[in-house]
């Protein structure tokens, strides 16, 4: 049934090799994948942020991920150790002069990752390939301030980074064939499936995680109660609710990637003034002491009735 190649994948003769990563953003996704390319290029990978203590709490998290994936036997002691002095932090982009492989995954905000590329393409070499993680910004737009436009690809993962088998790769129209080929093998070499998706809001899958989002979202908004819609679509069988969902990848992304589509489709597209107000309140579901998801906050079924 399915292409065992991906339509448009480049010759991966063409593809660059990668000796050394850098990752722009030490948050939840950024030190997910820091890990990932330590644990499957087997190469060095360096992480950044706009000061120390973010810096910092990105190496915590990622040592603290190490430590799960040895206390499952998943890694050997050997490996927890190797992996462990492989990924570093430093707060200056200079740092990244040896990076042949550079992703982003700082705020959803045109301008932010506009800039963050801008300042570090003059510290690196040539040949050197710049990805991004966006979910839902133009690829070609977040390229528009670079000298070399044709190194960059979208290089987009799903949470949580570990498990979901997907990457969508998003060639812009400026993309060349050596930085596609590369984020193919990237993918492979990652153990994840590629596809290669068009530079349009969204790409191809959260188009459509937008729908559901938003149609729960319309639901919730025009009477029905969250734990029904909840309640549903879980018993029908999604893996995770919308609203499982939007706690897994953060309250502000969801509502960003919403927002993005509206601007972008305002007739095709719900935005929810709803879920905005509970993205400025940050408040979802309530959880226990471990995390787990008891039911829906208090103040956040509160915000939807007012
Ligand atoms: N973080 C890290 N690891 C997690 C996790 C999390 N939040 N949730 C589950 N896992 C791990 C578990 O530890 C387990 O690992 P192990 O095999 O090493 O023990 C493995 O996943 C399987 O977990 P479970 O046995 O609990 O399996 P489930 O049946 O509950 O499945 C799931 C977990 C695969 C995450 C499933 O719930 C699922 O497919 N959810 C949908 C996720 C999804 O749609 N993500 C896309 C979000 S959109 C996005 O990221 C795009 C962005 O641009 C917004």
């Amino acid at each position: 049934r399915r292409a065992k190649r991906p339509a448009g994948a480049p010759d991966k003769s063409l593809a660059k090799k990668v000796t050394k990563v850098g990752v722009i953003g030490a948050g939840l996704m950024a030190s997910q994948f820091a890990l990932l390319f330590a644990r499957r290029l087997k190469v060095p990978v360096l992480i950044t942020d706009v000061d120390q203590a973010r810096v910092d709490a990105g190496l915590a998290r990622i040592r603290d991920d190490i430590a799960t994936l040895q206390g499952k036997g998943r890694v050997s002691p050997d490996e927890a150790n190797r992996l462990t002095h492989s990924i570093s932090g430093t707060t200056d982009v200079a740092d990244f002069a040896g990076c042949d492989w550079v992703i982003e995954a700082v705020f959803e905000e045109l301008t932010v990752k506009q800039d963050v590329f801008a300042r570090v393409e003059p510290h690196l070499s040539p040949e050197a390939v710049l990805a991004t993680n966006t979910s839902s910004l133009s690829v070609e737009a977040i390229g528009a301030r670079l000298a070399h436009p044709e190194r960059l690809v979208g290089f987009h993962f799903f949470n949580p980074v570990a498990v979901m088998p997907l990457i969508e790769v998003v060639r812009t129209p400026a993309t060349d064939d050596a930085t596609l080929s590369t984020a193919m093998v990237v993918a492979k070499s990652l153990k994840k499936s590629a596809v290669i998706a068009k530079d349009a809001p969204g790409f191809v899958v959260n188009r459509i995680l937008a729908k559901v989002l938003g149609e729960a979202m319309h639901a919730v908004d025009t009477g029905t109660p969250f734990e029904t819609v909840d309640r549903a679509l879980d018993e029908f069988g999604l893996p995770m609710t919308p609203f499982e969902l939007l706690d897994l990848v953060g309250l502000k992304v969801g509502a960003h990637v919403l927002d993005t589509h509206h601007a972008a489709f305002p007739d095709r597209f719900y935005d929810s003034a709803n879920l905005h107000a509970l993205a400025e309140e940050g408040v979802l579901l309530d959880k226990d002491d471990r995390g787990k998801a008891k039911g829906f906050d208090k103040r956040a079924l509160a915000i939807v009735k007012r």
